[in-house]
């Protein structure tokens, strides 16, 4: 439980959208990443429902297992609820109060110029997107990452856009509602503390700061602050609002964390994708994983069995490295380079690696299938434990904006 652990490292959340099974590449790539940073920071991974909704809404019929089937598979690779808090987008309903009250604050051209806006409805012509819902996706990918306070978010280079408006978003907020009271007496307290001379030097360098934008610059303004020891932290957080030409903080501006790209190529070389249909899934049987990676791509230059090949120009060698032991690996690069051994050789080699991280994986996977409530529970009590977290950023949220409390 995340309330007795010690103190972790910056919390992190991240979600992806239920809109079938995971592929190998989403293994390697973005749940391995999940694995270790679930090990020492406080984790938030949720099922991006409501995200599906804006690209599926036509045909939901699959959402509801879709959910719990992308649950079900981040269990069964070690995805752990007693490290992580997991849970369901649309089971915690502050993240969409907090989207709505941000969308008060977004600028419609913010959102119009996110690069994936206008490709995504270009790439998924068969759907029509010119919906309300679609354009504000952002708003509600930074109503889910600012409801936690998160600084780091786990994601690919085509979600970097997103989370920029996020940021955007926090800045503009805190530049609107974080300067009036208590903002403003913390600050004039805060003045008096460092007296003139260094409350007139703070204030050169950070007029130079916001000219230049200077990373050396903001380091000698928060190694000033952070030495003085006649500032509360109160009082150092209201200067550093002040120098950055922000207000208080109320939203945390997070960053992203770049996930790696996997190094899974689908089974044709291109990148694993679903909609390439050269995927490999998570869930897929032996006999289709056998198939699958029979008849996968290999070195073009080797025609013939008598024809020396180059691993590194072949996408089964990605798998020998992801899969395959050591002694495999020097089997199977000696062996294609000298034509000692046939692709399919390679090929049967590398099954029996893959085998051995599939099958703990498929058996985990059966197990959660057929104990379908237990999983519903894991989701219900992270989604609980969520709100609790949620409440607390909305209500400094609501305040903010004056909005009058029931009781
Ligand atoms: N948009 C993300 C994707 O498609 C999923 C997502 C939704 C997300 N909300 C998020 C990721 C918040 C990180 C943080 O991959
Ligand atoms: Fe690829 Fe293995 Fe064939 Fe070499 S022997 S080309 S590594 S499949």
């Amino acid at each position: 439980m995340s309330e007795t652990r010690p103190d972790p490292l910056p919390r992190i959340v991240s979600g992806m959208r239920p809109t079938g099974p995971l592929h190998l590449g989403h293994w390697e790539g973005v749940l391995k990443n999940w694995i270790g940073l679930q090990k020492d920071h406080d984790c938030y991974f949720f099922v991006a429902d409501w995200h599906a909704l804006t690209t599926h809404y036509e045909d939901p019929r699959a959402l509801t297992s879709n959910t719990f089937g992308l649950a079900m598979e981040w269990l069964a690779v070690g995805v752990d609820p007693d490290r992580a808090t997991l849970f369901v987008q649309s089971w915690v309903p502050e993240h969409a109060e907090l989207h709505l009250l941000l969308s008060m604050v977004t600028p419609l051209s913010w959102l119009e110029r996110v690069p994936t806006y206008k490709e995504q409805q270009q790439e998924l012509r068969d759907r029509e997107l010119d919906t309300y819902g679609f354009l504000g996706y952002p708003v509600l990918m930074s109503a889910d990452v600012l409801l936690y306070r998160a600084r780091g978010v786990p994601v690919g280079q085509d979600q970097v856009a997103h989370l920029e408006v996020a940021r955007e978003v926090a800045r503009r907020f805190n530049f609107l509602y974080g300067r009036g009271e208590p903002f403003e007496a913390c600050l004039q307290s805060a003045h008096r503390q460092l007296g003139s001379t260094d409350r007139q030097r703070l204030a050169e360098w950070a007029r130079q700061y916001r000219q230049s934008g200077s990373p050396e610059l903001w380091s000698r303004i928060e190694d000033m602050l952070a030495g003085d020891a006649r500032l509360g932290s109160g009082e150092r957080d209201a200067l550093i609002a002040e120098a950055r030409g922000t207000g208080r903080t109320i939203l945390v501006e997070p960053s992203a964390l770049l996930t790696r790209a996997s190094r899974l190529p689908g089974t044709d070389g291109r990148k694993m994708s679903k909609s390439y249909d050269n995927a490999i899934a998570l869930r897929d049987t032996r006999e289709v994983v056998t198939r699958k990676i029979r008849t996968m791509a290999t070195d073009p230059a080797r025609v013939k069995r008598s024809d020396p090949g180059e691993p590194d120009r072949c996408p089964v060698w990605s798998y020998h490295e992801a899969f395959s032991t050591e002694v495999t690996r020097q089997w199977a690069g000696t062996g294609c380079r000298t034509a000692e051994i046939g692709c399919l050789d390679c090929k049967n080699r590398l099954l029996e690696g893959m085998w051995a991280a599939l099958e703990p994986v498929w058996e985990r996977l059966g197990k959660l299938e057929s104990r379908p409530e237990a999983v519903r529970e894991v989701l219900a009590a992270g989604s609980e434990r969520a709100r609790r977290e949620a409440r607390i950023t909305l209500d400094e949220v609501r305040d903010a904006l004056r909005l009058a409390r029931p009781q």
